[in-house]
């Protein structure tokens, strides 16, 4: 059975923000839910977070999740930390109890799969590295034949000590019910005056606990977000990660450094992707999808072989194949976008379908419209959807023709084959296969001559 206690009680001082650390987003996402995540591919019986600073926020942001909480106040340390927990972790000694940080977002799961190894049964294994400059870290001290025995805070350390590079990354796996006992005998008789869940090392070496240790895949893995510098660093080693990831699914990138997702990109073969892009929430291009620069796409569903056009902004939108968008098009949620059909410059689609084929090119509002197959909408065209309290629908059908500058009055409907005038104002339905416009008539005033300016 395994347990996961999760440690994110702590201030966040130097971030100098009213939210809580954990809180605080990499990759869109709060620094909490990446560990979750990694948390959760282990498949654990049970996940514990201990919430202190910001304590109901941090509930609040992570309610319904299946998580429990315990709640330490106030903070006397990491082994007191852990502590807070104990009365909600189940099992015997047989069990795992495995500590994570909030606030060291990019662990992967394999890490922590490779320090449970580590493990064996009953022992005790610490996640290490071994650091240029090891200065702040806790010391892995082990004895003459190199077996671990304790691990010594930096600020406790002799000079000797802290000349040692091997540190503690903070991540544990531990027995259950021996570090129970472990956490009992804790003493705050040091530097800090804090429980240190690092003392629980000399505790099981002195009762003859196997301690191991495992190393982390990539050493970003365990970079601490303690500052806002450091989140950003975080931010791109991240970035850099998924860029590379893509890579090498194939997907052709002009720039792995000018990209950024901040949720799940799903790309197809041959998709491109140019500079300055960002995809947040579950965005799937299929095949041979381009996107040009400076896009954004949130929550979409891109069709094969579909250009996005630069500067295009697209969210809950889903576009078919062979479609063209952009540059400068925006999607909102509820737009639909047909096979081939286009949809240009300063152009915005808000719960509307537009078939396949159709073309809305140039400057545009087409909102809670239905919009047929092969229609050609002019530009300026606007649907007039909304009476300030209750939005209405425009339904145009197949093979219709919208002038420039027309403005669709809703609820109407243009019929199929219908060609609506330049500058209508349609109010009542428009019949198919006939021209209606609505035109104020044009008149010349002979003789008129410009205002001259009084003496
Ligand atoms: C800790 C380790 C140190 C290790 C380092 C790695 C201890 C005593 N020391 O030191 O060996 O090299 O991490 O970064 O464990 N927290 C609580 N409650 C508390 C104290 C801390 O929830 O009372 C949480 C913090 O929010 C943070 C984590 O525990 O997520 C680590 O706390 P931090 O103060 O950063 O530990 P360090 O002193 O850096
Ligand atoms: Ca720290």
């Amino acid at each position: 059975m395994l347990n996961i206690v999760i440690l994110a009680a702590g201030q966040g001082t130097r971030m100098r923000s009213a939210q809580p650390k954990v809180l605080h987003a990499i990759a869109g996402e709060p620094m909490l839910a990446h560990v979750l995540r990694a948390a959760r591919a282990l498949a654990p019986e049970r996940i514990v977070v201990v919430v202190g600073h910001g304590a109901e926020q941090v509930q609040q942001a992570f309610a319904g999740q299946g998580l429990q909480f315990a709640l330490q106040q106030p903070q006397q340390g990491t082994g007191h930390a852990v502590m807070q927990a104990m009365p909600l972790l189940q099992g015997g000694a047989d069990d795992a109890c495995l500590v994570l940080y909030g606030d060291v977002p990019l662990v992967q799961p394999a890490t922590l799969q490779a320090l449970l190894q580590a493990r064996g049964l009953g022992g005790l294994a610490l996640l290490t590295e071994t650091l240029a400059d090891p200065a702040g870290y806790g010391r892995i001290v082990r004895d003459g034949r190199g077996r671990i025995v304790r691990i010594v805070e930096h600020k406790d350390a002799t000079p000797q000590e802290q000349a040692l590079r091997e540190v503690n990354t903070g991540i544990l796996a531990a027995p259950l019910e021996p570090l129970r006992r472990w956490l009992g005998r804790l003493s705050n008789d040091n530097a800090q005056a804090e429980y240190y869940l690092t003392d629980v090392v000399g505790l099981a070496v002195a009762d003859g606990v196997a301690v191991s240790h495992a190393q982390p895949a990539a050493s970003w893995e365990t970079l601490g977000v303690n500052s806002r510098a450091q989140q950003a660093e975080l931010e791109r080693i991240w970035q850099g990660v998924q860029a590379q990831r893509l890579l090498e699914q194939g997907v052709s990138l002009a720039d792995p450094a000018r990209l950024d997702v901040r949720g799940t990109l799903h790309c197809g073969r041959d998709v491109h992707i140019d500079v300055g892009c960002v995809f947040e929430g579950a965005v799937r291009l299929a095949d041979g999808v381009r996107v040009g620069p400076y896009c954004v796409l949130r929550d979409a569903d891109i069709g094969a072989a579909t250009a996005i056009e630069a500067f295009s902004h697209i969210e809950g939108a889903r576009v078919a194949d062979a479609a063209r968008i952009g540059p400068y098009a925006r999607l909102r949620p509820g737009a639909d976008v047909g096979p081939e059909a286009h949809v240009g410059n300063f152009v915005e689609l808000k719960q509307t379908r537009l078939g396949r084929g159709s073309k809305a090119n140039h400057l545009a509002y087409l909102g809670d419209a239905r919009i047929g197959e092969r229609v050609n909408v002019g530009a300026g065209t606007i649907t007039c959807n909304y009476d300030g309290v209750n939005k209405f629908q425009t339904v145009i059908e197949d093979d219709a023709f919208i002038g420039s500058d027309t403005q669709l009055v809703a609820p109407v409907r243009v019929g199929a084959g219908a060609t609506l005038g330049a500058g209508t104002t349609l109010v009542r339905d428009a019949p198919a296969g006939q021209l209606t416009l609505s035109r104020a008539p044009q008149e010349t005033i002979p003789g008129w001559s410009r205002p001259k300016r009084k003496p």
